[in-house]
């Protein structure tokens, strides 16, 4: 994988294909591991970026909570550093939220929005005080914390073993330092409902119908808020519907790409 250095982290980032940039940010505790169904499907017709955001997969992590608009500022700097001036940036889950960071620091660069099986809202205090006792448990148990707590959440009940394993083998590469880091971020970011309201770029909003973290209404909101957007359900889906039933969402994403070029 090539590399990016970027205020002391190395990031590290997949590039394939040519043509309009597809931005792809992954969800928590990933890595774009969870994007090879994409890579797959579009690198033919489109140029597909993903970073392994810092903290994940094998790029390195800052000091203190990493922040959205940090994951965001990092994205428009491999950007920049690829002579790519804008991208249609899909994100699932956290990475839905660095997206939103993405379009509060500068809409202009951004084509078309993905938001897959996330939502545009702060977390209350409730939900930050729960983030916060799970990076300190990560801290001190390691990724296994984060598997056994997160992992039956990620995906659908009864989602195929393969995928289980997959999703297992990438969160136990990544870091406690960096989940940790992460952790504490999402529970500061800011809530996101006013920035997609000013959003007039096309517009895909994507669950899985076994979506167990994100509720339905959460991302009915979104599609309501962004004019013109489109909501889509995959079916035989969890919160990572990308990778759990590729075909249906690589139709849906492939359709809304086809309206771009
Ligand atoms: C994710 O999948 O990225 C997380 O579930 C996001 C979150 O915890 O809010």
């Amino acid at each position: 994988m090539p590399t990016l250095q970027r205020d002391g982290v190395t990031l590290h980032y997949r590039d394939e294909g040519q043509g309009i940039c597809l931005l792809l940010l992954h969800a928590f505790p990933l890595s774009a591991e969870l994007f090879v169904p994409q890579f797959e499907a579009f690198s033919q017709k489109f140029r597909v970026v993903a970073p392994d955001l810092r903290g994940f997969g094998k790029s390195t992590v800052g000091a203190g909570p990493t922040d959205m608009s940090t994951f965001a500022a990092d994205a428009f700097a491999l950007l920049d550093a690829l002579g790519i001036g804008q991208a249609v940036v899909g994100g699932v889950s956290m990475g839905g939220y660095a997206a939103m960071a993405m379009l509060r620091l500068d809409p202009s660069r951004i084509k078309g929005l993905v938001l897959v099986d996330t939502h545009a809202r702060a977390d209350d205090d409730e939900g930050k005080a729960r983030r916060e006792e799970l990076a300190r448990r990560t801290e001190r148990e390691g990724m296994e914390a984060l598997i056994e707590s997160m992992v039956p959440k990620l995906i659908a009940p009864d989602a195929d073993p393969a995928v289980r394993a997959r999703v297992e083998r990438i969160v136990r590469a990544g870091s406690p330092e960096g989940a940790a880091a992460a952790l504490r971020g999402m529970a500061r970011r800011a809530d996101s409902r006013e920035i997609l309201g000013r959003f007039a770029g096309p517009t895909l909003v994507a669950i899985g119908e076994k979506d167990a973290i994100t509720p339905l209404e959460r991302a009915r909101e979104m599609a309501e808020l962004v004019h013109g957007a489109r909501l889509v359900t995959i079916p035989n889906a969890g919160h990572l519907s990308n990778l759990e039933a590729p075909s249906a969402f690589n139709r849906a994403m492939g359709e809304f790409l086809a309206a771009l070029r």
